[in-house]
């Protein structure tokens, strides 16, 4: 096993294109070695053989000004999927707020083209969205917030989930323009909050992405 490669690399086999067949192309998107040894990443066909920065780039050019951030006090487990999620939707940049590291397993190595940044707390992420001029909007079903299924987003807007548990820290709750809840019917106090976060960013991307633009 390749100890260089993270652990949802190990099982990629099953997709993917062998190396490169006839003359090699001279485009400096290409990487040299997925040209010779194949290319069996998780991404669309359009990037096969392309070097990660290339890759990242050509995204940068299309990124929706949709940030989403999760609070990460107590190393949250749904932050891999929120990462996917973000990346698949183009969203600009995963903000991750308190602990640094996070468990990647979920993210099945899409963290490598999605921007992330890291906020050691609540504070320091408001902050850092009012010089961006970013409008903050806080997810969860607490009292007092209004449905995600009838309400405006903003454009410029950075979502902000709570973890496993304790939900939304106040501050956060207090910080953001409004907190949008998804209407639940059955028993489930909650629902998982990289489900939530996929919900709520679809529903952004509902609102606001050029669907002619998408794969
Ligand atoms: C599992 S929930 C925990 C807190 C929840 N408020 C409770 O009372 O149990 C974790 C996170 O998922 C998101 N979430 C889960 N269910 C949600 C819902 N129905 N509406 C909005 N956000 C939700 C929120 O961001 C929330 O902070």
């Amino acid at each position: 096993m390749d100890s260089s490669k993270g652990p949802t690399e190990w099982g990629e086999g099953r997709h993917g294109v062998g190396p490169w067949e006839g003359p090699l192309p001279e485009d400096p998107r290409f990487d040299a070695q997925l040209l010779a040894e194949g290319d069996t990443r998780n991404v669309v066909d359009a990037y096969r053989y392309w070097t990660r920065e290339a890759v990242t780039a050509d995204i940068d050019k299309r990124r929706h000004p949709l940030h989403v951030a999760i609070e990460n006090f107590e190393n949250d487990a749904n932050i891999g999927t929120v990462v996917r999620t973000a990346n698949a939707f183009a969203a600009d940049t995963v903000h991750i707020v308190g602990r640094r590291r996070w468990n990647r397993r979920g993210a099945m190595v899409t963290d490598r083209y999605q921007h992330l940044m890291h906020h050691p707390d609540v504070s320091s992420l408001l902050e850092w969205a009012q010089t961006q001029e970013l409008t903050v909007v806080a997810i969860d079903n607490t009292p007092g917030s209004v449905p995600l299924e009838t309400v405006e987003l903003p454009e410029k807007c950075l979502l902000l989930f709570g973890q496993e548990g304790p939900g939304i820290t106040p501050e956060a709750a207090e910080g953001a323009l409004m907190t949008c809840s998804i209407a639940q019917f059955g028993s489930t106090r909650s629902i998982n909050a990289g489900v939530a976060a996929g919900i709520a960013m679809h529903a952004w991307i509902r609102q606001y992405a050029d669907l002619s633009q998408s794969w």
